[in-house]
């Protein structure tokens, strides 16, 4: 386990380059090897989670292969059409990643004859599938859970049919592992109830020349439909992205500029609930389609106190965190309700906020679906349990930087997840 020192701060300043958002590569490398014909991807994220996704497209059949043109890395995937992948020899490990397992879950289930396994690390044979396996039974696809919830699990698939689907949690993998089980079913999906997650499948599959019917209310997927090769270009990841706006508010006299940062309204919650505390944030877009993206200006002011409740969570799940650290420097009442899906992340995120913050001399309420902080308090250095979760051990770095004193994050490594170079580039804004 990797042990990191981190020291409060006196200065942040800088631009930094913001790697590719993690959602947007894990669909970008399956949509391509579903596709005719070889996607280009550029700024494709280069961390664990989404290596898990390119091995196990590796293993049945895709090729994946990075290249550096002009001192740009390109990563080339040349697809197999949507039924091609191959039956997997040896089981598919998806690491620590929930997205991997779940979209492939959909994914797979739909290619008759088609057997494999999943697993996962610590953590993810943790994470409940049955919420996956429930809809994508319905169309005809067959999964073991593990004690009925969990992986390790094995998946056969069969020829599917359209459903009428209620979702209740607002989650865009379970959203995502439908659709993309839809794409193979006869008949037309419907979709509706908490569809307002992150809509990057959405967005994305047009590109991939499919059809989907999306608003508000409902999403309608026909069956039967052909991915065609694309070329994509990733946004910057504002989930990343959101520990270096926070890193700004915190350390005073601090300058950050982003760039190429996605500014996609399902994904942007946090610079939203910046706004509200008081900071004052300028969003250029450069990039419309396929995804928004574009610079992020922030002028940090004195921090209040926010209330964010259920409709607000799903454009800020993997913020909140980061939020909460904030919180305990903004003055009066900071309340997060209907975030209950924080305790079925890569760890529950609202007790491992709590111990760390309460490490740091902070008082903190937690709720089943949420936590109460009164601030502004003080934090101390201390040691912090990452709990093997990179944003946990990413906002607490973060929260260092005003502690009274260092603080060391046990299991540091983490941050390779999603952000492997977070620690180099926090040096580089403090230094
Ligand atoms: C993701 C969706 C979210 C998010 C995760 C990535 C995705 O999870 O927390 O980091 O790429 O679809 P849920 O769908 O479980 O909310």
């Amino acid at each position: 386990m990797a042990i990191r020192v981190v020291k409060p701060a006196k200065k942040f300043a800088g631009s930094p380059i913001i790697p590719g958002d993690k959602s947007v590569s894990h669909r970008g490398l399956i949509f391509g090897a579903l596709s005719t014909g070889t996607t280009v991807i550029t700024n494709l994220l280069n961390s664990g989670d989404v290596n898990s996704t390119a091995s196990c497209l590796r293993q049945m059949g895709a090729t994946i292969e990075n290249k550096t043109e002009n001192g740009t890395r390109k990563t080339f995937v040349t697809g197999l059409g949507s039924r091609g992948l191959q039956s997997p020899q040896q089981i598919l490990d998806c690491g620590n990643s929930g997205t991997t397992m779940r979209l492939l879950m959909g994914v797979l289930c739909g290619i008759p004859g088609f057997k494999a396994q999943m697993t996962g690390d610590s953590s993810l044979v943790k994470r409940p599938m049955k919420r996956v396996a429930e809809p994508l039974r319905q169309m005809g696809g067959e999964f073991a859970l593990m004690g009925g919830d969990f992986a390790p699990l094995t998946l056969s698939g069969h020829r599917l049919k359209a459903i009428e689907y209620e979702l209740k949690i607002a989650s865009a993998q379970i959203k995502t592992a439908i659709v993309m089980a839809a794409l193979q079913a006869e008949g037309t999906t419907r979709i509706f109830g908490e569809i307002h997650s992150r809509d990057h499948t959405e967005r994305l599959l047009k590109h991939f020349g499919v059809e989907v019917q999306s608003n508000a209310h409902e999403i309608k997927v026909p069956g039967g439909q052909k991915f065609i090769a694309n070329k994509l270009n990733v946004p910057s990841d504002p989930s990343t992205a959101a520990f270096w706006l926070a890193g700004a508010c915190l350390v005073s006299g601090s300058k950050l500029e982003l760039h190429n940062v996605s500014l996609n309204q399902t994904r942007i919650g946090f610079v939203r609930a910046l706004e509200k505390m008081g900071a004052q944030i300028e969003l250029i877009k450069t990039e419309e389609n396929p995804e928004p993206m574009g610079t992020i200006r922030i002028t940090p002011g004195p921090l209040r106190g926010i209330i964010l409740s259920e409709s607000e969570i799903p454009s800020l799940i993997d913020e909140l965190p980061m939020l909460a650290v904030l919180a305990t420097q903004a003055t009066g009442v900071t309340e997060v309700t209907g975030a209950e899906e924080l305790r079925v992340k890569e760890t529950d995120r609202i007790e491992a906020v709590a111990t760390n913050l309460r490490a740091m001399g902070a008082i903190i309420e937690t709720r089943p679906d949420g936590f109460r902080i009164v601030g502004p308090q003080k934090l101390r250095g201390a040691v912090i349990n990452s709990y093997h979760d990179h944003r946990i051990a990413m906002a607490f770095s973060i929260a260092t930087l005003i502690a009274s004193g260092e603080s060391t994050i046990e299991g540091s490594e983490c941050v390779g997840i999603s952000y492997p170079e977070f620690f180099e580039t926090l040096d580089e804004l403090t230094k």
